[in-house]
């Protein structure tokens, strides 16, 4: 367990979301998860490595939405107790090619590695090799957010080692006073572009620069933008910042096609996919102070099914049925309804809209036999369950009072649980020591 209680400074940053309070890592609940879905391999660290910094983000679970939310209806989704935690060091002998998990860096196998390699560890820089280190709990490619979780705080770990230039120091809050760096609100940025290439992120060339490194430069916006960017490239431009923002800001996010009232807004999304501009507006929803008394019981059926199909199943359906369309509207009011209850604290009514939300989605083609066998076995000891991501197969979730009753219910009937209260933390800074691992000059 690490515990991070620093305040740092840029908690106080204006138009940023504010970092986390301080965090539990390996935090459990009253119900342990299961051992199995654990994977946390141990440090062959010692005199070899010089500095280091340890970076976690949460997985995700969506509640209301999928699907819909392709077609500009509201989605939500809730950070997760299971993390990634990435771990980075720097190499002794430096030989100009990087570790991972110990192993040969291989670019194909770690798309977001790379990607992210490129975007702000640029060897023509003078960047060093490093050894990377990655753990967690969060099962891969079960529609629970890995490799977001995985690129944000690869992303953190990766700015805390080398720090970032500022115009004044004074100002650091202020994007526009970064030598270098991404934000969202710079519009010029090749940040999305496929190319293999490095991406230079110096921004200005000022006479008296300042530099600072380690958790202060961390900027939430940055490594969920971050994150984003490089889902979109390994995954051939088809990301939506569902994952990528919700991992990096943690606790309720919502995603639609319009700035929505009464919640608050983070900020806009643009990406280019297949000649179309498609555009998000995130929010943050305040999490209601009774959420601490329910939990998720997610449950795995095992079943691999690619959101890619799944989502083309959908668009075949509306494309030959447009009438259809009807439930994808009801899957949008069903949200709404959903989210409002949230606020609320009525989980009972959460619960029932999960409920509503899942026969939609049964509807349109996306559910199947081993969801609804885990839904059916957890629906007597929860509050409402529906499948959770694009379906097919992947995970169900459980809204319950009574996590252990529904997590053995839920097993009973062939899925692997994980159990996770609502309202976890979003980004966090582990460890470090010895920074900068590198300093570029500007
Ligand atoms: O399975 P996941 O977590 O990637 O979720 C897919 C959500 C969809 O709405 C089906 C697709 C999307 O791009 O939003």
């Amino acid at each position: 367990m690490s515990i991070n209680p620093e305040v740092t400074p840029y908690n106080l940053w204006k138009g940023f979301q504010p970092f986390n309070p301080p965090i539990i890592i390996c935090q459990t609940c009253e119900i342990k998860n299961k051992g199995y879905e654990a994977r946390c391999a141990g440090r062959t660290m010692g005199e070899m490595h010089m500095s280091r910094v340890s970076a976690s983000a949460p997985g995700k679970c969506i509640l209301f939405g999928e699907h819909a939310v392709v077609y500009g209806q509201p989605a939500v989704a809730v950070a997760l107790e299971q993390r990634i935690s990435v771990s980075v060091e720097t190499l002794v002998s430096d030989s100009g090619s990087w570790k991972i998990d110990g192993m040969h860096f291989q670019a194909k196998k770690h798309p977001h590695v790379q990607a992210l390699k490129n975007r702000m560890w640029p060897s023509s820089l003078g960047a060093p090799a490093l050894s990377i280190r990655i753990e967690g709990n969060i099962p891969a490619a079960s529609g629970l957010g890995s490799s977001a979780a995985l690129s944000v705080a690869a992303s953190a770990a990766l700015r805390t080692a080398r720090g970032r230039w500022f115009v004044s120091i004074n100002d650091i809050q202020n994007p526009e006073t970064w030598a270098e760096g991404f934000s969202s609100t710079f519009e010029t940025s090749p940040l999305y572009s496929n190319v293999s290439g490095e991406i230079d992120s110096r921004r200005k060339m000022v006479s008296d620069p300042q530099y600072l490194a380690n958790e202060s430069v961390i900027s939430v916006d940055e490594c969920a933008l971050l994150a984003h960017s490089v889902e979109a490239i390994a995954q051939g431009g088809r990301a939506s910042p569902m994952d990528s923002s919700t991992s990096a800001h943690g606790g309720i996010v919502m995603l639609s096609d319009e700035v929505e009232q009464e919640v608050e807004y983070l900020y806009t999304r643009r990406l280019k996919i297949a000649e179309q501009e498609r555009v998000w507006h995130l929010h943050s929803i305040e999490l209601p102070v009774n959420a601490r008394d329910v939990y998720l019981v997610i449950g795995n059926t095992g079943v691999y099914a690619p959101t890619s199909q799944q989502v083309a199943k959908v668009a075949e359906l509306l494309e030959s049925e447009p009438s259809r369309m009807k439930e994808i509207e009801t899957i949008g009011l069903i949200s709404r309804r959903g989210i409002k209850s949230l606020m609320e604290g009525d989980f009972e009514a959460v619960g029932r809209a999960m409920s509503e939300n899942q026969i939609m989605l049964q509807s349109l083609g996306v559910s199947c036999p081993e969801l609804e066998t885990l839904i059916r076995a957890a629906s007597p000891s929860s509050l409402g369950a529906k499948l959770t991501g694009a379906g097919g197969g992947g995970c169900m979730v459980a809204l319950t009072r009574h996590p252990k009753q529904t997590s053995e219910a839920i097993e009973l009937a062939g899925g692997r649980t994980l159990i996770s209260r609502l309202g976890n933390n979003g980004l966090s800074i582990d460890n470090y020591e010895n920074l900068p691992m590198w300093k570029p000059e500007l």
